[in-house]
């Protein structure tokens, strides 16, 4: 499909999709708010006093959904782009890649964390193969760094798609986890390939 004809599909969507007006109405800065949500609805993943990081975290909405609902939480997140300010947040503006960022993230807690979420996603070529291959390998640095200093009792949620990678990631996962799943919230959107991945519990 075209890149035009791509963009303008979307926006269509937008329009027309019901999380979106949600989203507004609670003044969330992204319908993405409602996957973060129904994740820790049916898995139960995040406490008040919780230590977060956040990887791929602008515009925000996972973020501020953990700032708002969730007493004491303490938030570190990176994105290429920069975020509007957020309370309990500390915004890095980088690659996650980048090991400077990486220390600069395990420094800022100096100590084991609760949760890693991880919404990170390339932007989208149209090439859904394409797209996938990347994003998976974004999810498999996430989840390495995640096993490097999750607590023991810690989760670790990444975006995945359903492509060439989808099976390596979810072994990678079963390795180091005891508690592995795979979600696809009811948010997102059908035509997408997007799942989640729901790590609990170091081995
Ligand atoms: C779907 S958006 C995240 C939405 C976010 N969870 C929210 O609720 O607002 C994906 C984000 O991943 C970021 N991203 C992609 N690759 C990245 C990387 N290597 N390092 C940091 N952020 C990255 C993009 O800049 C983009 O903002």
């Amino acid at each position: 499909m075209k890149k035009n004809k791509f963009s303008k599909n979307w926006i269509i969507k937008q329009k027309r999709d019901v999380y979106v007006k949600k989203s507004k109405l609670e003044g969330y800065r992204s319908r993405a708010v409602y996957k973060l949500e129904e994740i820790n609805d049916k898995f139960k993943l995040i406490k008040n006093n919780n230590l977060v990081i956040d990887l791929g975290a602008a515009p925000g909405s996972w973020s501020q959904f953990i700032s708002r609902n969730f007493n004491n939480s303490k938030i570190i997140s990176i994105d290429l782009k920069d975020i509007e300010p957020i309370k309990n947040l500390v915004h890095i503006k980088g690659d996650f890649t980048d090991e400077k960022h990486k220390i600069n993230i395990k420094n800022y807690f100096g100590k084991k964390v609760d949760l890693i979420i991880s919404d990170m996603a390339v932007n989208t070529t149209g090439n859904k193969s394409v797209d996938s291959l990347v994003t998976g390998e974004l999810c498999i640095e996430a989840m390495n760094f995640a096993i490097e200093i999750l607590n023991k009792k810690g989760s670790f949620v990444s975006k995945l798609f359903m492509g060439s990678s989808f099976h390596e990631i979810v072994a990678l996962g079963k390795e180091s986890f005891l508690n592995v799943n795979i979600f696809k919230p009811p948010s997102s959107r059908k035509d997408s390939k997007e799942n989640f991945i729901i790590c609990r519990n170091l081995r």
